[in-house]
């Protein structure tokens, strides 16, 4: 995908998403939740390897929030093998294409394999320079800016709007361009408060599942002639 002369704007430098619509999928096919998730997982697959193909740097995916713990425990217990066995099984896939992995949210409070998986495959993948994946896991912006606050006072930093952004889990990422929600939800149920100042939002009622290529190329291809004036005329 190229933007031409044409567009308003260069292609996204990038994207978030609010991967939304795993359990409803589940529940119209009469299936559990976690087959929900487990087919989103195979979407994540497959929009990591359209962005990394069309040349986006940075992929944001809301994988599980700071609420998500008080999912019943079964399906708690299942995201994080799920997450566990997914990056295992795509540290290939992340070398062979050049994809390094970030991650942001508070990981201390998961398990300690899970954590060693985790730091393993962001070292592994440290020198990749294609696509960046940020996964936000145990993630919640309020959290972020809180231990953003904190760390500041730590330093003794003034307070600036480039301090406080040195002391997010996002430092070295750019803000997002695009924010992408599916299922029909309209909200951003606390994912990158302060990132998303100006993004453009997209909602879609697909269901994260069945997100798709196309999809994302359409979006894109809206983004790219909207007009960002970023509190400008
Ligand atoms: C929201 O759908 C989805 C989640 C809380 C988890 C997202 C996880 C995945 C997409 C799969 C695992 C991720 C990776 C990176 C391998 P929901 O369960 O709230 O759906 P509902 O609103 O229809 O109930």
């Amino acid at each position: 995908m190229n933007s031409s002369n044409l567009t308003k704007n260069p292609l996204p430098n990038h994207i978030a998403m609010i991967m939304d619509g795993n359990g409803r999928w589940a529940k119209e096919r009469g299936l559990a939740r976690t087959a929900g998730h487990k087919e989103g997982a195979e979407t994540v697959r497959k929009i990591t390897i359209h962005c990394t193909k069309i040349g986006i740097k940075y992929l944001t995916l809301y994988a599980f929030s700071t609420e998500n713990w008080s999912r019943p425990k079964l399906e708690v217990e299942y995201l994080m093998k799920l997450l566990d066995g997914y990056l295992k099984q795509e540290l290939d896939f992340f070398l062979k294409n050049n994809v390094r992995l970030k991650v942001i949210g508070d990981t201390s409070k998961f398990s300690k394999k899970l954590q060693e998986t985790i730091k393993n495959t962001i070292e592994k993948t440290s020198g990749c320079s294609g696509l960046t994946q940020v996964l936000a896991l145990n993630y919640g912006s309020k959290d972020e800016i809180i231990r953003a606050i904190k760390k500041l006072n730590e330093q003794n930093l003034e307070v600036t709007e480039e301090n406080l952004e040195s002391c997010l889990d996002t430092k070295d990422i750019p803000a997002v361009d695009i924010l992408i929600r599916t299922s029909g939800e309209v909200r951003l149920s606390n994912f990158l408060l302060w990132q998303v100042a100006y993004a453009e939002m997209f909602f879609t009622q697909t269901y994260w599942p069945d997100f798709n290529e196309m999809e994302l190329d359409d979006i894109i291809s809206d983004y790219v002639n909207r007009e960002r004036r970023f509190g400008g005329v």
